[in-house]
């Protein structure tokens, strides 16, 4: 029997496999639909210090091999996350990772200075996609200082692991990897949707109410499997991959490639039991290939020369 367990930051969980941030909503809404107690973990939607509203819809538009989506990151705030969110999970055997946003640095460290008394979330992921209000309404990870900025404030304001969930929107990711670590953090998700737009030709219109969204699915899988690949050069820290994974073979891929752990998200919706299956579907690779600790798989990649 293949040993599934993967240690990253003291945090031991049960496989590699978890739900990505924003898909299963605050841990109940899929009750029945996706047993996360058969998964390594759940990292929850996005948590503001003040509730979001969230943009105007159309929030959604299916495309070629994946989907756009420009939520806005709504959510409840940090009030309700606290008093009825984090509780509802209370019997849930699985890793809760919290999800932090922000538009300052302040609002970030208020989160994570609030998650950090609550004994529930193992690790806080810092999604550094979110649009600065400070500065223009440029994503903080897209740029060297703010996100030196936004970790540092995150880090002394947590002694939980801390995530930075990387922006994808750069020229060369190596930088912005080094530059989280440098910062404080323990580990990187690699990365968020890719910044995209539709537009219907009939109405000359763009399809989404905020014009752009980001893309996320199967089209995106083979880029944030570059960007693992090159994160792993440039750091040493644990790497989770996030983007496009639908099956145990993105998993394994995203795996040897450097990853210790791989969230799932938009397969979701089209087969809630995509997670569940992957981790099947990898127990049986890691028998079949002799594998029998699959965090050996982390980094096994034969690279070409
Ligand atoms: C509807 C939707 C909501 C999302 N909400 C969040 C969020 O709150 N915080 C975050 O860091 N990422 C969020 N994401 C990004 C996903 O966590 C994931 O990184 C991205 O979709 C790429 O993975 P996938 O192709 O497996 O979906 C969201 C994605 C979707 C599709």
């Amino acid at each position: 029997m293949t040993n599934l367990s993967i240690t990253i930051n003291g945090i031991e969980f049960r496989n590699p496999i978890l739900v990505a941030s924003g898909i299963a909503g605050y841990g109940t809404e899929w009750d029945g639909l996706c047993d996360f107690e058969k998964l390594g973990g759940v990292v929850l939607k996005g948590v503001s210090r003040e509730p979001w509203a969230g943009n105007a819809p159309p929030r959604l538009a299916e495309t070629p091999s994946g989907m756009l989506n420009a939520i806005g990151l709504e959510n409840v705030g940090l009030d309700a996350f606290l008093d009825e969110k984090l509780p509802a999970l209370e019997g849930l055997d699985t890793v809760i990772v919290a999800n932090v946003v922000g538009r300052t640095v302040a609002e970030y460290a208020d989160v994570c200075e609030a998650l950090d008394k609550h004994d529930r979330p193992a690790a806080l992921e810092v999604n550094v996609s979110c649009p600065n209000v400070e500065s223009s309404g440029i994503a903080f990870g897209t740029n060297i200082n703010t996100l030196t900025e936004v970790v540092s404030a995150c880090r002394a304001a947590t002694g939980k692991p801390l995530w930075v969930k990387l922006s994808p929107g750069v020229s060369d990711i190596a930088p912005f990897a080094a530059t989280a670590v440098d910062a404080g953090a323990d580990a990187l998700t690699v990365a968020n949707t890719i910044p995209a737009m539709a537009i219907d030709v009939e109405s000359r219109r763009p399809v989404l109410g905020n014009t752009y969204g980001g893309l996320s699915g199967p089209a995106v899988f083979p880029v944030a499997l570059r960007l693992v690949h090159v994160t792993a050069h440039a750091v040493d820290v644990p790497i989770i991959a996030s983007g496009g994974a639908v099956g145990w073979r993105d998993a394994v891929a995203f795996m040897l490639t450097g990853a210790s752990l791989v969230q799932m998200g938009t397969v979701l919706f089209s087969a809630p039991a995509a997670p569940e299956a992957a981790v099947t579907g990898l127990a049986e690779y890691a028998e079949r290939t002799g594998f029998k600790e699959v965090s050996k798989l982390v980094g096994a990649l034969i690279n070409k020369g």
